[in-house]
């Protein structure tokens, strides 16, 4: 008789086997900080997902629990747990798709940018991994603040000569949940039939909904839209004061994040009219603005993002909004570029 230990790997290497012979093929998914609030059930979430065929779990602590506990599901993906930075490499090579939920997050009376100190490095250290590991890969980038750590993400991945930005795309998908919802409730609607387009950024005053294009067409009186935009604004924060001192959203989080994990596989299958809003790199030229990265709405595909949409007719409120907001994008933006460059 074999040893326990080599007649599970034996099991799990005939468990492979068969799944590859049988099973329709899948993609390639891994989550980093797969042990947090944002990851576990975001882990879940992926683990349920049909068109995830390998699923890696990577973070500094906890992953062998969560991996263990995640595997019991009977549904496709195979799940492997990876832990600490030794382990990086091989929970980054082969993957199509990178989520990254790792690092802190806020307090009561914290912004996202105070988080920048701590996260910044370990954005830069991930993302090195995925230069060097699966320069390919799609990277769905949740850590905050989302306006900085993309522009960093960026510059790590043209440092090591890899960087495409159809590849790198912060999630901005919540503040769409957020508002799909709050604007449903207001008209009275089920937020499964709302979409509100929602640009900018994933930070206070950069995140700007643009109630004038909500589907189903519809219209807002002034007080409406205040409560709405401030609602949406502050979304995050609402979460965080509640939760008093105990993080900040992570289900809501997890569920938008699959939500958008998602549409980027269906887009990488080759499916038709993906659009979902993300955090990617812009330019004045295709009707955005002139910052470097914006979130706008875009059309997901085999290559990642195919197409930014231009931002479409804004009113004097949203053109309001819009200055005040790339006030503070670009402010974000240079922080994130300078944290490399320096
Ligand atoms: P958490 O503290 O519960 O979990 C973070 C996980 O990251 C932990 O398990 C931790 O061990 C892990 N981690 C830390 N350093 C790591 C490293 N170097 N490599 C791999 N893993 C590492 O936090 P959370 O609530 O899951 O939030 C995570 C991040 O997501 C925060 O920065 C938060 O602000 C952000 N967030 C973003 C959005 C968004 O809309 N983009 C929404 C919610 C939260
Ligand atoms: C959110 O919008 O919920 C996240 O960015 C977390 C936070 O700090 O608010």
């Amino acid at each position: 008789l074999l040893p326990p230990n080599i007649q599970m790997e034996g099991c799990g290497l005939r468990r492979e086997n068969c799944r590859a012979k049988g099973a329709a093929p899948g993609f390639k998914v891994a989550v980093l900080g797969a042990a947090g609030g944002i990851g576990q059930p975001l882990a879940m979430l992926m683990k349920m997902n049909p068109l995830v065929s390998v699923l890696h779990l990577y973070d500094v602590v906890n992953s062998p629990g969560v991996t263990a506990d995640i595997s019991h599901m009977d549904t496709g993906a195979v799940v492997r747990g990876f832990l600490g930075q030794s382990q990086l490499e091989d929970a980054l090579t082969g993957m199509d798709l990178v989520i990254i939920p790792a690092g802190v997050p806020r307090k009561p009376g914290m912004t996202r940018d105070d988080l920048f100190n701590i996260n910044a490095s370990i954005v830069k250290t991930l993302c090195e991994g995925i230069a060097k590991c699966c320069p390919n890969a799609i990277v769905n980038l949740i850590s905050n603040p989302v306006n900085s750590t993309v522009p960093i993400a960026a510059e790590v991945f043209k440092k090591a000569g890899t960087f495409d930005p159809k590849r790198l795309l912060g999630v901005t998908m919540l503040d769409v949940v957020r508002a799909n919802t709050f604007v449903a409730e207001v008209l009275g609607l089920d937020p499964r039939d709302v979409d509100v387009p929602v640009v900018g950024g994933h930070a206070g005053v950069t995140i700007l909904p643009l109630l004038s294009q909500v589907k189903p067409p519809c219209a807002f009186n002034a007080k409406e839209i205040d409560y709405l935009t401030n609602r949406i604004q502050n979304g995050g924060t609402e979460v965080v004061e509640a939760k008093a001192g105990a993080g900040s959203a992570t289900l809501s989080m997890a569920y938008a994040a699959v939500k958008f994990a998602d549409a980027c596989l269906r887009g990488l299958r080759g499916d038709a009219g993906i659009i979902q809003c993300a955090f990617v790199a812009s330019q004045a030229s295709i009707g955005v603005t002139e910052l470097p990265f914006f979130a706008s709405k875009v059309r997901l595909g085999r290559s990642g993002v195919e197409e930014v949409h231009p931002l479409g007719p804004l009113n004097e409120y949203e053109r309001d909004g819009l200055e005040k907001a790339k006030k503070e994008l670009e402010a974000s933006i240079q922080k994130g570029v300078s944290f490399i460059r320096k």
